[in-house]
């Protein structure tokens, strides 16, 4: 079945991804890519960089410092304001997110209640609350309905002694040189996007980029979550693929950006659907209805997957305006705006940012390609990942030991250019079901008839089927499969 424990279990059985530290017992919430896991991630992040950066003329990719100047951090308003409603439980002294609670209480109402519009009401009535998005409810709100409605602690299940509802920054803080004051302090960047906002003048001078053109970049990220968990869905050091779309601002070209916006909807489906080869049924578009946009925001869109605990984001879509730039420039005081050399105008220019977590961008790929097979011995694990996305793409088994000659020579054959696993002992049926489980999509039998012929067999993962191949075609045969 396909729950988050099965995954968790065999990610570690496989090699994908392993408890960190867990030779001293681990770190709570702390996670680190095996052999499997980290060509997985890789994959990923370079499909991401081929479909959005290298097939593009109007995109540049950056590759910024995690630490910078604090004052970005003060400009970008992580260091005032990027923080989480935090609620404790007096009783058990446990720390939780209120909204994430207020969530699932308003989920838990809808069934009680009957519907939506019911839980609204009764909100309205009793807490002057116009809509059922907890983020944006004031802290005074979200302490009132959790007491109010007598929100249990989801650990114990019990009736919890909230504390009130405090804001809680997200960001890790550390020290730079040797003193440890203030003056020394410096962030762990919460996001990636930061970097290509205060590079904008370095890039527009050195890549001679005409708006619209966009600039990408993949890295790590650190948030001190109150609550991570789900696995890998929500940690503490993860990594993101940000890009920051520059384009006409309103007041050049009406309107534009929000087509620009709605593009990228698309460009994202299309990712998700083609690239990555995702189950449709499994994504759902949720756009952000007035009241939970950011102030600068002109439209958000968040592209969610159907994980095991729930629909959960996994890529946002925010039409930025020129909020960033407008920040950065009021703070270092430099001129940020840019000059179209077509229309001889001065602007800053507006930004649309697709921001999708890497790692969270793996675990659902990993979830949509897990598959059960019903045998005669009992079900056996398949993962379906699409050939261009799997972690290996070959498999080469010499069908007994004294032909590993040969099965070297083929692995060698196709190691230049490809990720190839190699196994020479057990029974091929095995081998077969174990490279199943690690996701391969073709296995390679070398037997001595058709080795002898200039052949070998390939067995399809998915279908079962085999397919003689000759091995001065072996090469282009799997590069037409995987690309
Ligand atoms: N620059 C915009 C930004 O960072 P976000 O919605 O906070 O926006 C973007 O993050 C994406 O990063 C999310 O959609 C999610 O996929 C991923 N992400 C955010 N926090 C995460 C965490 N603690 N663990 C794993 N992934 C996370």
């Amino acid at each position: 079945m396909k729950d988050m424990q099965t995954i968790v279990n065999l990610a570690k059985a496989r090699g994908f991804v392993y408890q960190w530290s867990e030779i001293y017992w681990g770190l709570a919430n702390a996670w680190d890519y095996g052999p499997l896991g980290s060509l997985l991630k890789e994959n990923i992040k370079n499909l991401w960089i081929r479909e959005f950066v290298q097939k593009r003329t109007d995109m540049t990719l950056l590759d910024a410092a995690i630490l910078m100047n604090p004052s970005v951090w003060i400009a970008s308003g992580h260091v005032g304001g990027f923080s989480d409603p935090l609620v404790d439980d007096k009783k058990t002294k446990e720390r939780f997110r209120a909204d994430k609670l207020l969530e699932n209480l308003i989920d838990e109402k809808e069934s009680e209640l009957g519907s939506r519009d019911a839980v609204l009401t009764r909100f309205q009535w009793l807490y002057a609350i116009n809509n059922l998005i907890p983020e944006s409810w004031t802290f005074e709100q979200q302490g009132a309905v959790l007491i109010g409605e007598k929100v249990k602690n989801p650990n114990n299940n019990e009736e919890a002694d909230w504390t009130e509802v405090k804001k809680f920054n997200l960001m890790f803080r550390t020290f730079q040189g040797v003193t440890e004051d203030s003056s020394a302090t410096i962030y762990m960047r919460p996001e990636t996007a930061q970097g290509i906002f205060v590079n904008f003048p370095n890039i527009v001078r050195s890549s001679r980029k005409k708006v619209p053109f966009w600039v990408a970049q993949v890295g790590k990220a650190f948030r001190n979550e109150i609550t991570p968990g789900n696995f890998i869905f929500r940690t503490r050091e993860f990594e993101q693929m940000e890009i920051e779309f520059f384009c006409e601002p309103e007041s050049v070209a009406p309107g534009k950006h929000l087509e620009w916006h709605a593009a990228w909807k698309d460009a994202c489906k299309k990712f998700l659907l083609e690239t990555l080869s995702i189950t449709e049924s499994n994504l759902r578009f949720r756009d952000h209805e007035k009241d939970e946009l950011s102030f600068y925001s002109a439209a958000t869109t968040d592209i969610e997957y159907k994980f095991p605990f729930g629909w959960g984001e996994l890529w946002g879509i925010a039409d930025r305006t020129d909020h960033d730039l407008k920040a950065h420039m009021g703070e270092s005081k430099q001129d940020l705006s840019y000059f179209d050399p077509y229309t001889n105008q001065k602007y800053l220019p507006y930004v649309i940012e697709p921001s999708v977590g890497l790692t969270r961008l793996f675990l659902a790929t990993l979830l949509d390609a897990y598959d059960e097979i019903e045998t005669e011995e009992g079900s056996r694990i398949v993962l379906r990942f699409h050939p261009r996305v799997a972690p290996i793409k070959v498999a080469v088994f010499p069908i007994v030991k004294k032909l590993a000659e040969q099965g070297r020579a083929i692995f060698d054959l196709l190691a230049s250019d490809f990720q190839v696993e190699y196994d020479e002992t057990g029974a091929v049926g095995k081998r077969y079901y174990r490279a199943d489980e690690m996701g391969i999509p073709f296995s390679i039998v070398v037997d001595d008839e058709h080795y002898n012929a200039g052949s070998v067999t390939v067995r399809h993962r998915d279908s079962g089927e085999q397919e003689v191949v000759r091995i001065d075609e072996l090469v282009e045969w799997v590069r037409a499969r995987v690309r």
